[in-house]
């Protein structure tokens, strides 16, 4: 099957697991793990903050970046499709007490109007208040969005004039970097606290990194402690992070421009695609103009020998490109998704 459901079905290249054999290790918790510092080192750098902790998960991440920016009783606002809202389990609520404010965006994206009416002061005396902002770059319920980097500055000075703390989750921020064409830190250096996935289009079997201020993941030391996240010869996997960052990084580009060109083979082929959505990796099929229900479609392709998954929205399914995915899968993917959704007679892919 050609594998298109998420980044995160790779499997480690040949040299990642030379790197990971070979990798220097130590007790992370007692910080003596030499691979694990220079990951974190790197990727402060590399996102324009002072530290980073390595941590087993994205989503442990974004939860420990919650609660070192609020109290039980707080109130987080984020867009109302976004990763923290919709797939962490109410871990917001759960590790941190914070109440959650979802709000409308517009591809992944709110506005400073919603930020400032949505932290205008509480009709409560006793200090209840929205106190941290979530955003994410790229959007993974929008399909792989990017946030333009004036619109994003524009949210980010409302967030700061209002006094919130900026949390980002960036769990596909270097996919962000890629399609702007800007380092990292152009905008990351911008948050309070970052985000970023290993296990995505880096290709690594697993890790992630909270980037702050030294004071904020000093703070994040110990909330690791508290999550289980705190590890012991972890430098085995960090490895597999720092040659990610060696090698995988800048092939990302590759993996955009072998979604647009299977969106565009696609859209030939007529399906619905609105090509204007596809920005990075991601490239959203809406199976609603072919009358198909959404498992349904689902099932069929895999029968055909693609793999595609489903999405926050019934009628749309997505096709997302990575690491083991090659201009061969690609033509092969842009006959077999039309054949297997019922159209004849598919242009080649271009
Ligand atoms: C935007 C975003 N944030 C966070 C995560 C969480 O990553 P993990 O499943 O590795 O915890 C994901 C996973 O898909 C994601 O897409």
């Amino acid at each position: 099957m050609i594998d298109l459901r998420s980044d995160t079905v790779t499997q480690p290249t040949p040299g990642m697991r030379r790197a990971i054999a070979g990798a220097a290790v130590g007790d992370e918790q007692k910080r003596e793990d030499p691979t694990v510092d220079e990951l974190q080192r790197r990727v402060a750098t590399l996102l324009g903050q002072q530290a980073a902790l390595f941590v087993p998960t994205a989503t442990m991440a974004n939860q420990i970046a919650l609660k070192l920016h609020s109290r039980p009783g707080d109130v987080l606002l984020a867009d109302e499709t976004s990763h923290v809202l919709v797939y962490e389990y109410g871990g917001a609520a759960a590790h941190a007490g914070l109440m959650s404010l979802g709000l409308t965006g517009v591809n992944g994206r709110i506005s400073p109007e919603q930020i400032r009416g949505a932290a205008a002061p509480s009709t409560k005396i006793a200090d209840q208040r929205v106190t941290v902002l979530s955003l994410e770059n790229t959007h993974n319920n929008a399909g792989g969005r990017v946030w333009p980097l004036a619109d994003l500055e524009a949210v980010v000075a409302t967030a700061r004039e209002v006094g919130l703390a900026l949390h980002l989750d960036g769990a596909r921020l270097l996919n962000a970097a890629t399609s702007l064409g800007v380092p990292p830190a152009t905008f990351t250096s911008r948050f309070d606290t970052v985000t970023l996935c290993l296990s995505k289009g880096l290709g690594c079997p697993l890790g992630a990194l909270l980037a702050g201020s030294s004071e904020l993941i000093e703070r994040a030391w110990r909330e690791k402690h508290l999550f289980g996240g705190a590890m012991r010869q972890a430098g085995i996997v960090a490895a597999a992070g720092v040659y990610a960052l060696d090698h995988h990084v800048e092939r990302l580009a590759d993996d955009h421009a072998r979604a647009r060109r299977l969106a565009e083979a696609l859209t030939d082929a007529g399906l619905a695609i609105d090509l204007e959505r596809v920005e990075s990796n991601f490239v959203q099929i809406d199976v609603a103009p072919l009358g198909l229900d959404r498992s349904a479609a689902l099932t069929t392709l895999r029968e055909a020998g693609v793999g595609l998954s489903a999405t926050i929205h019934p009628t749309v399914v997505r096709a997302v490109t990575h690491l083991d995915i090659t201009d061969e899968d690609i033509d092969r993917a842009a006959e077999l998704i039309p054949r297997g959704l019922g159209i004849a007679a598919p242009v080649a892919a271009r």
